[in-house]
């Protein structure tokens, strides 16, 4: 198998949980304690991140996205929900336009469908290079402020160290390669009106980085899409307000 997989058994439809950058499997630890045992879950950890080693030559979103489709093919799975964080947004977006069929539901958490800006590109290639040359310390040292809503910065010490842990961890190559990977990432706002699937759009009520009113518009952009803020959470909503991410969650799973 190509990817680290953490599995827990379930009923099916199985739920795929794409991480974002720079995390790996581990940052949907609380959503694997609330539905352990009540749906079938699988948690990769995507290329050059976690325990799965980077193989990739030109990173792209929509590499990526085949890798995931390339496991739900060794495992012999036809159809998943998935449930994909920011980065692991931008990835479930390419997966619905690459493999439609494969896909009994869908959630964006926290993620964007427009592509970046001329400058946020070009600071990508800098933290690339950068990365590249110092590892990845300085961006556990600047993320939290950008990710976390700023009351549970001061508020929830555990989650800025755990942040912090888990960014410290990953491999210089796997996160330089993600940076280009979203740095080349199109617009996707085109493909909305063509996913088919049920769809949960969920994002933290103070996020800064893929801010509610944007995701508002993806999701009315999506036919039958629900949308929900989740309040005293930023970007990381799943970690931030695990208690209500889960909650939405398991309700949009049991088909509510
Ligand atoms: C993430 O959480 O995956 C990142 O914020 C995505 C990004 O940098 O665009």
């Amino acid at each position: 198998m190509e990817l680290f997989l953490s599995e827990q058994p379930g009923p099916e439809p199985a739920v795929l949980f794409v991480h974002g950058f720079p995390f790996d499997g581990r940052m949907w630890e609380p959503q694997v304690e609330a539905l352990r045992g009540r749906v079938r879950l699988l948690i990769p950890d995507l290329p050059g991140f976690g325990r799965t080693p980077i193989r990739i030559r030109a990173p792209s979103i929509e590499g990526y996205a085949s890798s995931l489709a390339s496991l739900l093919d060794e495992m012999r799975i036809e159809e998943v929900a998935l449930c994909g964080f920011s980065m692991g947004g931008y990835i479930a977006l390419a997966f619905a336009a690459l493999f439609p069929e494969r896909l009994a539901g869908l959630i964006l958490a926290d993620t964007r469908v427009s592509e970046d800006s001329p400058e946020g590109k070009a600071g990508r290639t800098q933290s690339a290079a950068r990365v590249l040359a110092e590892g990845p310390g300085f961006l556990a040292d600047s993320m939290p402020d950008k990710l976390m809503a700023p009351p549970n910065l001061r508020t929830r010490p555990e989650t800025v160290e755990r942040v912090r842990r888990l960014i410290r961890e990953q491999s210089r190559e796997g996160v330089a390669a993600a940076l280009l990977a979203m740095r080349d990432r199109p617009d996707r706002t085109g493909e909305l009106p063509r996913i088919a699937c049920p769809t949960l759009v969920l994002c933290g009520a103070e996020d800064s980085l893929s801010p509610p009113a944007e995701m508002r518009g993806m999701a009315e952009a999506i036919p039958g899409a629900r949308f929900f803020e989740i309040p005293g959470a930023g970007h990381l909503s799943n970690l931030e307000n695990p208690a209500e991410f889960n909650r939405l969650v398991s309700g949009f799973l049991a088909g509510g």
